[in-house]
C-alpha cells in the first residue's frame, strides 16, 4: 500500500519541521513549504529520506494569495512525478510567526501581515487545495 501524503506549510524549521519528521516516522510522506530558508528545507528532505520516507520542499509565501494558483500547479506536478497521484491526505496550515511588537506599537502594516499569514492565507490556501484532499466532500 502506498504511503499517505501530507502537505504542511512552514516545514523547514520549528513545529512544522517536527511535524514532518514525526509523520515520516509513521511512514507518512510530505510536501512541505518554506518561505526563505531553502537550505533548512533541503536538510529536512534529507532527514526524512534517512527515516525511510519521502519529502519534497516547495517555496511559498502564505501571505501572498496571488501565488497560490502557481503553488497548486507545482504541487500537482510534484504529486504526479513523485507519487503518481493527483491527491493528498492531510493539509496542515502551520506557517506563521509571532509579533515582536507591543500592543501600543503595532502598526497597521504589522497587523495586516499577521492577518494575511494566519487568517487570509490559511483560508485561501485551503480553498485552493481542498478538492485535492482525499475524502473531501462538498456539503453544499
Ligand atoms: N512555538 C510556539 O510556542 C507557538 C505558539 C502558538 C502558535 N504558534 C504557531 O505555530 C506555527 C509554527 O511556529 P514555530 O514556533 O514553529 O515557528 P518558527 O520556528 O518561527 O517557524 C515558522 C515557519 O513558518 C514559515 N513562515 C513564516 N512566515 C511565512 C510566510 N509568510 N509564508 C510562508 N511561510 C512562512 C517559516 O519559513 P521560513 O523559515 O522559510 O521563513 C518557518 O518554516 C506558527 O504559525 C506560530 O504562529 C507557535
Amino acid at each position: 500500500m502506498s504511503n499517505k501524503i501530507a502537505v504542511i506549510t512552514g516545514g523547514n524549521r520549528g513545529l512544522g519541521k517536527n511535524t514532518v519528521l514525526s509523520l515520516a516516522r509513521k511512514n507518512i510522506d510530505c510536501v512541505f513549504t518554506y518561505r526563505s530558508h531553502k537550505d533548512e528545507a533541503q536538510q529536512v528532505v534529507e532527514e526524512v529520506a534517512a527515516l525511510g520516507a519521502k519529502a519534497v520542499a516547495i517555496q511559498l509565501d502564505v501571505s501572498d494569495i496571488l501565488g497560490f494558483a502557481e503553488f497548486k500547479q507545482t504541487l500537482e506536478s510534484t504529486l504526479a512525478t513523485q507519487w503518481q497521484t493527483s491527491r493528498f491526505d492531510y493539509l496542515i496550515n502551520n506557517a506563521g510567526h509571532g509579533s515582536d511588537s507591543a500592543f501600543a506599537d503595532t502598526s497597521e502594516a504589522m497587523f495586516d501581515n499577521l492577518m494575511n499569514v494566519h487568517v487570509k492565507g490559511v483560508f485561501f490556501l485551503t480553498q485552493t487545495l481542498h478538492e485535492m484532499i482525499n475524502g473531501w466532500r462538498a456539503y453544499y
